[in-house]
């Protein structure tokens, strides 16, 4: 009973949830100017106020009656409105607020007619800031003793509404004027540079910004504080309270090489005159960081940092920055036109967010990380946080698509094609995309029409198997999950079958798979990563390829899918890995075979004795990449890592060759006979590289074995006691 009534409240929710409003498509906005007030009085936890005006210039595009925007928990002073053309003034018959659509609606005396422009102004509004980081929202921090406030905002995705009014969907871009008042001891900053600042008396004063170009709503951003700025290193300055400055080193210095490179990459010059960052103190901002245009804002403690900041946060806040800024070209210069295609913002940016970060610190092999943190990571994440289109259905107001799809899953969908189209025709792609599609928005076929076009100019069409690459990509947008392919060889005939499907969603989700591969028996050549054949049936067999040797499908894991092998194919690939020619394998492969025979194992489609077996011979690994795979999967999939031993683990861990060295007296302390070989079998395979980097930090100590000292002691904190 209880149950269903749940389900019939939901139904109704979710019912409600479906009919989000949508402006009509008889205006666009074409520039506004926004001035903003905010009260910077320290009255703690009260609300604290700021007036506004704003003036919008209008194209209509239909005749309408009326203009109709958003505004939410905004009292906007309807005797301020005015509508003009050309100075001759429109009369306003009514204006009202529609509450559950967020929107404000100004009836007019007379239609506007198609193909002409208006001047709608606000001449005065009034709201609060808000205190969870919703819309301009208010922050505090403490300076020698005293109370400071800081006003500042963000508005993705539909929190732009609620600071002032507008037409608050990303695909009406307009240019934005902004102007701010305040008092002599603070200062501003917006999305585009300071032009000038009128004394207005009284202590106020007002700060002219230059207009932006066309952009989104949710990509506009201001601040007032008294924050001191770093110097100006090019086009780039941090603002942060005092006592962050000694942390702001390196943040600023990789801004400087982040943006550059992401110009030569993407080969289209950053669009605005300056770039800077705005570090929000702390508990006061729920996102990371936000990727506003000309102006990004960090939470403070996820930009501070020095040279004794430890190499994984380090890592963060490199690979963080990169995002940010890869998204002044994917979302804010070219723009999704829904919130349902946020991806082509989000995944490119996440994908860039590693890449670019490889580029700014190349020692660090961050492009390898990904296999093990995006790619593994979104296998699971799939699976246990859901699984998900990258084409999302947003059914209300505020909603954003789960971050595992956006980032993990469509960053390594971004790599994948990456790989199948070459870097460089992938760079060129995504140069003509950039290049055609600027200050506009758009769906995920603008980018597949511009991904064909260098296709066709490039002469590849065979990296496609022929089809077309909006064929290919919408399998990989719209299905939920992954793809399990399955290799079977015929060891007689030297056949092999590739199978796909998918565990969870059964058959009618036939995706087109780039399949490439090794086969020992006839060369071992890890590094090309364009597609050998394409899988786009659920099953397709390779004729008379080798009876010899073993085989690995997937290079370098390029492909978001798993791998599962034959039994054979399986004992042939430990037998390979645990002799001293285990490096033949591509190091990114390594990491795979453990991730993929641990979570097959895990499903009971193959025995559990093999991803224990076959990480034994980690005894002779030396590379950081596959110890990073086996903690991360042995605590995803394997469950005797928490003690809660499955009946085939125990068993296999009982029966062990290391079971001899484990004294019966030894069971003491609670822990399980089965356990204490588990960790004897820990201790075993990473003897040598313990010996190897040590337990203290050395001077001499490379980034990986900082890490790895680090990763080692996190996962298995008592095992080399
Ligand atoms: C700002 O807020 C304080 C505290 O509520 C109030 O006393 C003051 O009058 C406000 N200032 C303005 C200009 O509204
Ligand atoms: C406002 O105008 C649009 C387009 O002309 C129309 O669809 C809508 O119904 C109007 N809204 C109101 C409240 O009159
Ligand atoms: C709107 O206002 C701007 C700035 O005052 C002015 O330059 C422009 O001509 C006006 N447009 C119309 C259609 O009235
Ligand atoms: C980008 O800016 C650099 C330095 O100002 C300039 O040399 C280069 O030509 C610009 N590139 C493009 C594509 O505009
Ligand atoms: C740490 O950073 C400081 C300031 O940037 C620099 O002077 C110093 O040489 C750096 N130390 C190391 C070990 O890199
Ligand atoms: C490969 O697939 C074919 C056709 O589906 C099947 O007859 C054959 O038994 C399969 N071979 C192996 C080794 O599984
Ligand atoms: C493997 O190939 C041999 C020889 O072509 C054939 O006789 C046999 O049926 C195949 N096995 C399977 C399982 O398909
Ligand atoms: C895939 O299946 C279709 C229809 O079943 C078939 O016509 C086609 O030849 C198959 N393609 C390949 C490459 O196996
Ligand atoms: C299989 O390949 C071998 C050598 O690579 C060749 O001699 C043989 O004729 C091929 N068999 C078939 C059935 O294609
Ligand atoms: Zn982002």
């Amino acid at each position: 009973m209880k149950a269903l009534l749940l389900l019939a409240l939901c139904a109704t929710i979710i019912s409600i949830q479906c009919t989000i409003f949508r402006l009509p498509a008889s205006v666009k906005p074409l520039r506004y100017t926004v001035t903003i007030e905010p009260n910077m009085s320290y009255i703690g936890w009260q609300r604290s106020s700021y007036w506004g005006a704003v003036a919008i210039e209008l194209e209509v595009l239909e005749n309408t009656d009326n203009v109709t925007l958003h505004a939410s928990e905004i009292d906007i002073d309807d005797t301020s409105i005015r509508v003009t053309s050309n100075g001759r003034a429109v009369k306003v018959k009514n204006a009202l607020k529609v509450k559950q659509d967020q929107v404000y609606v100004i009836e007019l005396e007379e239609t506007l007619l198609k193909n002409k422009f208006y001047n709608v102004s606000i001449g005065k509004f009034q709201a609060y800031m808000s205190s969870n980081s919703r819309g301009l929202y208010k922050a505090h921090y403490s300076h020698n003793g005293e109370e400071r406030v800081v006003a500042v905002t963000h508005f993705e995705p539909t929190w732009a509404r609620y600071a002032f009014p507008c037409f608050d969907e990303p695909h009406l871009k307009a240019k934005f004027a902004i102007n701010l008042i305040r008092g002599k001891e603070y200062n501003s900053i917006a999305n585009e540079a300071l032009q000038t600042t009128k004394s207005l008396g009284a202590n106020r004063y007002m700060d002219v910004f230059k207009e932006t170009p066309p952009m989104p709503t949710y990509a506009v951003a201001f601040a007032v504080s008294d924050f001191p700025s770093t110097r100006k290193v090019e086009r780039h300055r941090i603002l942060a309270r005092p006592d962050a400055f000694d942390e702001l080193e390196y943040p600023l210095m990789t801004s400087v090489k982040a943006l550059r490179i992401l110009e030569e990459y993407i080969g289209v010059n950053f669009t605005l005159s300056k770039m800077d960052t705005f570090a929000v103190p702390p508990g006061y901002f729920r996102h990371f960081a936000m990727e506003n245009w000309g102006l990004i804002t960090f939470q403070e403690d996820q930009l501070r940092c020095s040279n004794k900041t430890n190499p994984i946060t380090l890592t963060t806040i490199t690979s963080y920055i990169a995002h940010e800024f890869a998204h002044q070209w994917f979302g804010n210069l070219v723009t999704p036109a829904l919130w349902d295609y946020i991806w082509l913002s989000e995944s490119f940016s996440a994908y860039f967010q590693y890449y670019i970060a490889a580029k700014v610190q190349p020692m660090w092999r961050i492009m390898e990380q990904f296999v093990v943190t995006v790619v593994q990571g979104s296998f699971y994440d799939e699976q246990h946080q859901g699984a998900h289109p990258l084409n999302f259905r947003i059914s209300r107001y505020g909603q954003f698509p789960p971050f595992h799809i956006m980032y993990q899953k469509g960053s390594s969908i971004v790599r994948m094609m990456s790989h199948f189209l070459t870097d460089e025709v992938f760079r060129k792609a995504l140069h003509s995309y950039i290049v055609e599609k600027q200050f506009t928005s758009v769906v995920p076929d603008d980018l597949y029409r511009s991904v064909q076009k260098t296709i066709a100019e490039e002469g590849i069409e065979h990296l496609l198997g022929g089809m077309r690459f909006d064929e290919v990509m919408q399998t990989w947008d719209s299905y939920k999950g992954y793809p399990i392919v399955t290799v079977t060889r015929n060891y007689s005939s030297g056949d092999i079958n590739i199978t796909q499907r998918s565990r969870t969603f059964g058959d009618e989700q036939v995706w087109k798979i780039p399949i490439n591969y090794v086969v020992s028996s006839k060369g071992v050549d890890f590094s090309k990563t364009t597609a050998d054949v394409w899988l786009i049936n659920a099953t397709m067999a390779l004729r008379n390829m080798s009876r010899d040797g073993w085989v690995i499908v997937n290079k370098q894991q390029f492909g978001y899918y798993r791998v599962n092998y034959d039994l054979e194919n399986w004992e042939r690939l430990i037998q390979v890995l645990k002799s001293d020619k285990f490096g033949t394998i591509h190091v990114l492969n390594r990491a795979q075979l453990i991730n993929d025979a641990f979570y097959f194992a895990s499903i009971e489609e193959i025995p559990i004795d093999i991803p224990y077996r076959l990480a034994e011979y980690l005894v002779r690994e030396k590379d950081y990449i596959p110890f990073a795979a086996f903690y991360t999967t042995l605590s995803n999939y394997g469950s005797i890592y928490f003690g809660n031993t499955k009946a085939t683990e125990k068993q296999y861990f009982l029966n062990h060759p290391l079971s001899n060295s484990i004294k019966d007296e030894e069971e003491e302390g609670g822990y399980s006979r089965d356990y204490l070989i588990f960790k004897e079998y820990i201790r075993t395979i990473l003897a040598n590289i313990r010996a190897d980097i040590g337990t203290e930090e050395r001077p001499t100590d490379t980034y990986e074995q900082k890490v790895l000292r680090t990763e080692l002691d996190r996962y298995f904190p008592y095992y080399f006691e």
